[in-house]
């Protein structure tokens, strides 16, 4: 994720901070030749490195300055209100989740707990990288397409998403448009492809689905996918513990009362 760097003291006793422009972590030619350098350099050298830019000059000496990244896409998102701030916040998170989403020597399959998942919920790698593939061609305009962890209550404020119980905990895949990312409606996501123009028009000109194939089939990082599962498993068992938690404290004091 992006980091943040000190700007040096702004005002009694603040520390201001900046998010930075982080490199992928691959070289830019890497993933040659399956995603040239000259949209590497293009894509994160500049459309990323300009999402950066803008979000810190708008939110400098706003109340969403020194908010983690994952924060500010939430509070604006629930201001309803998809604004600038909302765009450049969620465009840097995405594209820093979309580098880490490939490496060079990607594809294959996947394997563990991951691959256990995908053959419950979609009935084979086959079935999900259909799915997968049919969102990102359908995706109307710019936007993303997602393969997500899905163990959510919705305890994201205002957000107006029903996400229904006998839906929760499995995988599914998604599409966004513009910068929204599943963050907003508390998914966990595994893996994301940019479906942006900018994303394929140097290598593929108009043939989306021919970038979208190169991606499942040569730059995919399914060892990425795996450790954000872990993770979303984690963090899902956490909250799981928190809320029994809560209820036997809510049952203690009734009990006492
Ligand atoms: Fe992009």
């Amino acid at each position: 994720m992006l980091q943040r760097k000190c700007r040096g003291k702004s005002g009694p006793g603040m520390i201001r901070a900046q998010f930075e422009l982080k490199p992928p972590p691959y070289d830019l030619k890497a993933l040659e030749p399956h995603m040239s350098s000259d949209t590497m350099e293009y894509h994160w050298g500049r459309h990323h490195r300009t999402y950066v830019e803008n979000l810190n000059k708008q939110i400098e000496g706003t109340e969403l300055d020194g908010m983690a990244l994952e924060d500010i896409i939430i509070a604006t998102y629930n201001k309803g209100n998809l604004d600038t701030v909302f765009n450049n916040a969620a465009q840097a998170w995405n594209h820093d989740f979309f580098w880490e989403s490939m490496k060079p020597g990607g594809g294959g399959k996947p394997s563990g707990e991951l691959l256990r998942l995908i053959n419950r919920d979609f009935g084979s790698l086959e079935g999900l990288i259909k799915e997968f593939k049919a969102a990102a061609a359908t995706q109307y305009g710019s936007g993303w397409a997602w393969l997500v962890y899905k163990a959510n209550r919705l305890n994201v404020g205002n957000a107006v998403n029903p996400l229904p119980k006998e839906e929760d905990k499995k995988l599914v895949v998604v599409k966004s448009p513009n910068a929204v990312n599943p963050l907003v409606w508390d998914y966990s996501p595994l893996l994301t492809i940019d479906i942006w123009e900018h994303a394929y028009y140097l290598d593929f000109q108009n043939r989306r689905p021919d970038y979208i194939s190169t991606f499942m089939e040569n730059l995919v990082s399914w060892e990425a996918a795996s450790s954000r599962l872990e993770k979303a498993q984690a963090r899902d068992a956490e909250r799981e513990r928190e809320e029994e938690r809560k209820k036997e404290e809510e049952w203690k004091s009734r009990f006492k009362s």
